[in-house]
């Protein structure tokens, strides 16, 4: 083993300063402990510097002046965008603003509503293919390679993750409504049982940026920060209906939920986009969470008023959801030591000894082999910010790695938290946008908690694409328009009308060792097989989308593919090293000291207990995270957030 060890360290040091990964035809997660951290740790920081790319090239020449940047914000969609001033007042810097504008007083705009997606490969492979827009047709992907037959689950989490999830989504992009006026046309072939002919799929919104480069952008239309835009909206004009304005809270009805909008039958809060029951659970549950913390902070502050009870309520809120994340989603979804540790690095930061699993003369052979670690990692969250040098913005490749649509069931049933018995059965189909609010309606929150808590999602895999989204009936009052449509075939088709490179063009390009063969990408012979049919035999057609769902194996307890993963790290930590209120502005001064406290004390099962106390029989003690199925959770897990070696 020692003998491995070192043979391993010398192709490992072969280069610059440190080690070199990408000439290793491995995977991190194929190295043994402690190579598989060291690999990881690596190619993150060689990603960091490599794979940030912000689309304004433009103003390369320059810095990032303030008028040019104001051009390419959009002065003039909707009410908006209205007109875009920046005034970024320094006295008044205390709060995150609807806009997103100012978090960065250098380069104002970056991250705000409207500032355009970055890359994290370089823009030159971010050129649409017309060609092969087609090639293969998006719908028979759909029809041969992701068509769920029987529903796969993944049963190392529970289906409150699939919710969260999206929660988290609607809160960092938005690619906004399509342009209705230039349209994909899709060929449908005669056997199709649900379309015929042509399956016209709207173009996404242009870039109102007008950018005549060779590379495609588009822009955001909600904030890129870690804000939670999704509670409390992008727009003044949203955010005064979603407000009681009395203590900062925010307006609920009389039995806890909330306010529904006549126009269109779904919520009023920040993002109401693809509603249903397990998105809406955390729009409900944060909207009274917001509301204890206002409460917090007015007893401790008497002399607030409504606006700094609710700014500094909702910096407190977007920061506890962030942590949450971090500590809590992410760590159930990935069940895997190394990509905890990572986690908990981002967040509080991890030590060599840490990373040396408590073993000191690890640590010191560490230390002294790798003088880089000799800090351990330092976590982002009240630390100085970092920016890298790139202005800060979220990722088409980021969106890329969000199509998480498998995860969504087809039909989900609820039971009585009080004696398990099923209450009632759903499909999906009939349980989302206006008509989500009748399953609310017809069962209790804590039933439906209850159900999800310990209920598996679908495994992001092929043939487990839901099948109500595969022809899916969106309604005229929601935002992306009405029409019948197939999600599994805009997925595919959105990436590659997007210039998002396929699947082995993205790994070459995100220095992640590329595919040779179906065999390389699979274990399973029947799935490269299919592969090898649907992609004409080219390992280079394959989607990025369609690769993720094929990889395997998988990292130990990992609930989707290591090329997912990677994306996900970079931007992970990205989000918040980036972000003045989690870093230099992370302070008591700005947040209380109560609401710093809170903050570290928080954990989801405590928020769930505080409204819905009569789950306490269900999250007893050996229930630590609450996006692991309930049941499973039979003995205390005493690494619960992270390993404490
Ligand atoms: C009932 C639940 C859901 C419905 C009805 C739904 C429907 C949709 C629709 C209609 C779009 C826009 C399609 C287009 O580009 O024209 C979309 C985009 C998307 N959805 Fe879902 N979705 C649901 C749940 C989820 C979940 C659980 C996730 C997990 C993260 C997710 C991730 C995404 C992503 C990443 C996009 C692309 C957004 C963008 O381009 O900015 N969705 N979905
Ligand atoms: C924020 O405002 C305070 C005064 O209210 C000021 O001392 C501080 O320098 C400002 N921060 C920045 C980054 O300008
Ligand atoms: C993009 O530019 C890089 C260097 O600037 C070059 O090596 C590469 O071949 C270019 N890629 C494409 C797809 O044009
Ligand atoms: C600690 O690490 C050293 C060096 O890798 C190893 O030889 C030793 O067995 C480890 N000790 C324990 C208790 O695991």
């Amino acid at each position: 083993m020692y003998r491995y060890l070192c043979w391993l360290l010398t192709i490992l040091s072969v280069k610059h300063y440190t080690f070199s990964i990408p000439t290793v035809p491995s995977n991190w997660w194929q190295y043994p402990y402690p190579y598989d951290v060291l690999s990881l740790a690596e190619s993150q920081e060689k990603l960091q510097n490599e794979n940030l790319i912000d689309s304004y090239t433009e103003s390369t020449e320059q810095s990032y002046g303030q008028r040019r940047l104001r051009n390419c914000l959009d002065p003039k969609i909707g009410r908006l965008g209205r007109k875009v001033r920046y005034g970024c007042s320094k006295r008044r810097n205390k709060s995150r603003r609807l806009d997103g504008l100012c978090n960065d007083f250098e380069n104002p705009a970056s991250g705000s509503l409207y500032y355009r997606f970055g890359r994290n490969v370089p823009l030159n492979a971010t050129v649409r293919d017309e060609k092969n827009l087609y090639n293969p047709n998006p719908r028979d992907i759909s029809r041969t390679l992701m068509k769920r037959k029987n529903f796969i689950p993944v049963t190392i989490v529970n289906i409150l993750v699939t919710g969260w999830v999206q929660f988290m989504t609607t809160d960092w992009f938005d690619s906004g409504k399509n342009d209705r006026s230039r349209h994909f046309k899709v060929p449908i072939r005669d056997d199709d049982p649900d379309f015929y002919d042509t399956m016209e799929i709207p173009m996404t919104r242009q870039d109102s940026c007008g950018n005549s480069k060779d590379y495609d952008t588009y822009q955001n239309t909600v904030t890129h920060w870690w804000d939670a835009s999704q509670l409390y909206g992008i727009s003044k004009q949203i955010n005064r209906r979603i407000r009681t304005r009395k203590d900062g809270k925010l307006k609920l009805t009389s039995n806890n939920r909330l306010p529904i909008d006549p126009s269109n039958g779904v919520p009023i809060t920040g993002s109401s986009l693809n509603w249903w029951v397990g998105l809406g659970i955390f729009h409900i549950i944060w909207t009274r969470e917001h509301n204890y913390v206002c409460n917090m902070l007015k007893e401790r502050n008497p002399t607030w008023n409504d606006e700094m009870l609710y700014n500094t309520g909702r910096l407190i809120i977007a920061a506890v959801i962030a942590k949450i994340h971090t500590l809590e989603w992410t760590t159930a979804i990935l069940q895997n030591d190394v990509a905890k540790l990572g986690l908990k690095s981002n967040w509080y930061g991890i030590t060599p000894i840490e990373i040396a699993r408590g073993n000191a003369t690890l640590a010191a052979w560490l230390i002294k082999q790798f003088p880089q670690f000799s800090n351990g990692v330092l976590g982002a969250v009240g630390n100085p910010k970092n920016i890298r040098g790139v202005p800060y913005s979220l990722t088409q490749d980021f969106i890329a790695a969000y199509r998480l649509h498998p995860l969504l069931p087809d039909e989900f049933e609820v039971r009585s938290h009080q004696t398990d018995i099923l209450v009632k059965r759903y499909d999906m189909k009939d349980a989302v946008f206006e008509k989500a609010e009748s399953v609310f309606e017809e069962n209790s929150m804590e039933d439906l908690i209850y159900t999800f808590g310990n209920d598996y999602p679908g495994a992001m895999t092929l043939h487990n694409y839901p099948n109500f989204l595969r022809n899916l009936d969106i309604p005229a009052t929601s935002l992306r328009g009405k029409g019948n449509v197939d999600m599994a075939t805009i997925d595919i088709l959105r990436d590659r009308e997007r210039g998002m490179p396929r699947y082995n063009a993205f790994r070459r390009l995100f220095h992640m060792t590329p595919i040779n063969k179906f065999e390389d990408l699979t274990t399973n012979p029947t799935h490269a097989e299919e592969l090898r049919h649907m992609y004409n035999n080219d390992v280079e057609l394959i989607d990025f989308l369609i690769g993720s769902l094929a990889e395997s194996p998988l990292p130990e307890g990992f609930g989707f593919s290591d090329t997912f993963f990677r994306i996900f790290t970079i931007m992970a930590r990205r989000r918040l090293e980036s972000d003045r209120f989690f870093t230099d502005d992370y302070t008591s001064e700005y947040y209380t000291q109560w609401g710093i406290d809170y903050i570290d004390d928080t954990y989801m099962k405590d928020i769930l207990l505080r409204h819905y106390p009569s789950l306490a029989s269900h999250l007893q003690q050996n229930v630590a995270n609450v996006f692991i199925p309930w049941k499973s959770q039979t003995s205390l897990d005493k690494n619960f957030p992270y390993p404490l070696y």
